[in-house]
């Protein structure tokens, strides 16, 4: 099936709501799982000095998680949608505001240069990200950008279906008790996503050939590794 992007922030009102209402926990778990089992084996322990990047953060469910799991290290959450991160600051109590924070930033204008973002992330985390990017390079650029020498990196998003029909089934199976709108949109980001073979092209040509990609299921591959 030929990919279909979709519009990159996330913004219509009912559609945050909606996203913000769903329960993703299983999913969000899992970047935080992974993050733990890669540190336990390349032997990395954080410190208070890491700086964790979420990139494309939306309603800050995954940020929340890194910032309570490690709550000595400083956790910052990026979106470009003013609408996500009012729903993601909504919920930032007075534990949370010691280590997380969010930033309202246009990822693509990172790679452009039109902003300049002084920080370095030691690690960089992201999820359901990159297919809402019409340009996939834009959102490696900006990566290379902000990470340090050695930065950790977490990536894991939807994998393209193979017909429009297994789109649907895809959709039917996993989203089935969903609202409609969330449906809708998850339709569209199956639709808008990359398989694993564009993703591995898409790191080659972005210099990023260090980092592994692997399909984890039916939906979603993960992207690990140090660069
Ligand atoms: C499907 S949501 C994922 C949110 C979150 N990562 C999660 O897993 O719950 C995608 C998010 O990417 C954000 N986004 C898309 N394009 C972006 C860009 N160019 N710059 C910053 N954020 C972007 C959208 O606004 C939206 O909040």
């Amino acid at each position: 099936m030929k990919r279909t992007p979709e519009p990159e922030l996330m913004q219509i009102p009912s559609q945050v709501r909606a996203y913000a209402e769903a329960d993703f926990s299983r999913s969000d778990s899992m970047v935080v799982k992974s993050l733990e089992k890669y540190l336990k084996k390349i032997g990395r322990t954080l410190n208070k000095s890491d700086l964790i990047f979420d990139m494309a953060c939306g309603p800050g469910n995954i940020a929340e998680r890194i910032a309570k799991n490690w709550p000595f290290v400083n956790v910052v959450g990026i979106d470009g949608s003013k609408e996500m991160l009012n729903e993601a600051e909504n919920k930032l109590s007075e534990n949370f505001k010691k280590n997380l924070s969010y930033q309202l930033i246009d990822i693509n204008s990172i790679t452009t240069g039109e902003i300049y973002f002084p920080f370095k992330a030691d690690i960089i985390v992201s999820n359901s990200a990159l297919h809402h990017f019409h340009d996939p390079h834009s959102f490696w650029g900006a990566l290379k950008k902000i990470g340090k020498t050695k930065c950790i990196h977490i990536h894991r998003d939807l994998i393209r279906p193979t017909s429009e029909e297994k789109a649907f089934e895809v959709k039917e199976k996993h989203l089935s008790d969903s609202p409609g709108i969330l449906k809708k949109d998850f339709h569209a980001s199956l639709k808008a996503s990359f398989t694993v073979e564009e993703v591995s092209q898409q790191l080659v040509d972005a210099g990023l050939s260090q980092l592994e990609v692997f399909q984890l299921d039916e939906l979603y591959f993960e992207i690990i590794g140090c660069i």
